[in-house]
């Protein structure tokens, strides 16, 4: 995936903001390694490159956080601390690698993932920091594996499903995708596609992901 590949994707949510609320995206797959927050990552870098417009890349996953290492920021504080009540938003923010982009990492190692998502802080977080941003985009934990990415859909508008091309069984994506109701699944992204004749195939919209070909 290029980055004409993210134009397009952030291309396609503007269209989708035309008709519903959107703001709060949410980034999953079925299983580990399917390029979650390589998508969430480069989603967040593309919406603020068009001028004047600022987004917060969160790191949603408490169990594996990883996406501090990638822009070179420390893990700590950030999601987790907000959860437990240790921190303010503002101290869980940094700002991130480009103008107008901040990044919360997901903070201090936690055992207990499931109980701060649904602690009812994460509901307030985004309230808060809503007002902010034009973009709030979280990674997450893949959804067979823990029940995480189920909790944190709860609060946002939508969500973005990553599929890795000739790698996720097509009964474990199926499988995910039923964890979440219709209306917040705004689409799959297929990551990995060789480009090609095909190229142009590489994003589907709104369709289940056992009927794609
Ligand atoms: N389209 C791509 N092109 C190049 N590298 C990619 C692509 N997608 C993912 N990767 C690389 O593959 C590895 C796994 O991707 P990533 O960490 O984004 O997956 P993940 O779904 O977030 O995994 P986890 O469930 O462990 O958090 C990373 O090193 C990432 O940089
Ligand atoms: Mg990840």
């Amino acid at each position: 995936m290029g980055a004409e590949e993210f134009r397009t994707l952030r291309s396609r949510l503007y269209q989708i903001r035309e008709k519903m609320p959107l703001k709060r995206l949410m980034v999953t797959s079925a299983l580990p390694k399917e390029g979650k927050s390589f998508v969430a990552a480069n989603l967040a870098q593309v919406m603020v490159r068009q001028h004047g417009r600022r987004a917060l890349l969160i790191d949603g996953d408490l169990r594996n956080p990883g996406m501090h290492r990638h822009l070179g920021a420390t893990q700590s504080p950030g999601l987790a601390d907000y959860l437990l009540g240790e921190c303010d938003e503002f101290a869980a923010m940094q700002r991130g690698p480009m103008e107008n982009l901040f990044f919360m990492p997901a903070g201090r190692s936690v055992p207990s993932a499931p109980e701060l998502l649904s602690n009812g802080r994460l509901k307030l977080l985004l309230q808060r920091v809503e007002p902010l941003f034009d973009w709030i985009i979280m990674d997450t934990s893949p959804v067979i594996p823990v029940s995480d990415a189920t909790l944190v859909a709860k609060f946002c508008d939508g969500i973005l499903m990553v599929v890795r091309s000739n790698e996720t069984p097509s009964d474990l994506a199926k499988r995910a995708r039923e964890e979440f109701p219709d209306k917040l699944l705004l689409g799959v992204v297929l990551n990995g596609a060789s480009s090609g004749k095909h190229a142009h195939s590489k994003y589907y919209y709104g369709e289940a992901v056992g009927s794609q070909t």
